[in-house]
């Protein structure tokens, strides 16, 4: 079942968002790193890496349904954030956009009749209901932690420990 060009651009579109999600988690891991924050790095990196997954699912639907994946040119991300609380806020607000992107995409799919690719999209929904969940949970924890140096301590090891 071919997909129509509006759909395809459309997901193109996302798949860039996704690249872009992986490059900026990235520089996240980068600048933890840098920081001396190793564990924080770890979880941006390991997060960095779901973004490309999440961009091959869409380049392998896009395959599979008849149409080209396209590779965008990708805006160059932040470099530096002040401290690990405003790194996760810039998470969970990159997030939360990436949340309307995929409903836009949803919305989209209705509006084409593409049965397949609002199907396709159920999982992207569940994702981000998840994603977002977790940097939540990392904001609350550092709000909790405040500005305790053992606390910030304890907080990036944990953070290390995500699989
Ligand atoms: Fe692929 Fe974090 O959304």
């Amino acid at each position: 079942m071919k997909i129509t060009k509006k759909m395809s651009d459309a997901l193109n579109d996302q798949f860039a968002k996704e690249m872009f999600s992986a490059y900026l988690y990235a520089a996240m891991s980068a600048d933890c790193t840098f920081k001396g924050r190793k564990g924080s790095a770890r979880w941006f990196f390991l997060q960095s890496k779901e973004e490309l997954d999440h961009a091959r699912k869409i380049y392998e639907f896009l395959l599979d349904r008849g149409a080209k994946p396209v590779y965008a040119q990708l805006d160059k991300p932040q470099e530096s954030w002040d401290s690990l609380r405003k790194a996760f806020e810039a998470s969970l607000a990159h997030e939360q956009f990436i949340s309307d992107s995929i409903l836009n995409l949803v919305k989209t799919a209705k509006e084409l009749d593409d049965t397949p690719t609002e199907i396709f999209l159920q999982w992207f929904v569940t994702e981000q209901i998840e994603e977002e969940a977790a940097v939540e949970d990392v904001l609350t924890r550092l709000e909790q932690v405040g500005e305790d140096n053992r606390g910030l301590y304890m907080l990036d090891r944990e953070l290390g420990a995500r699989e």
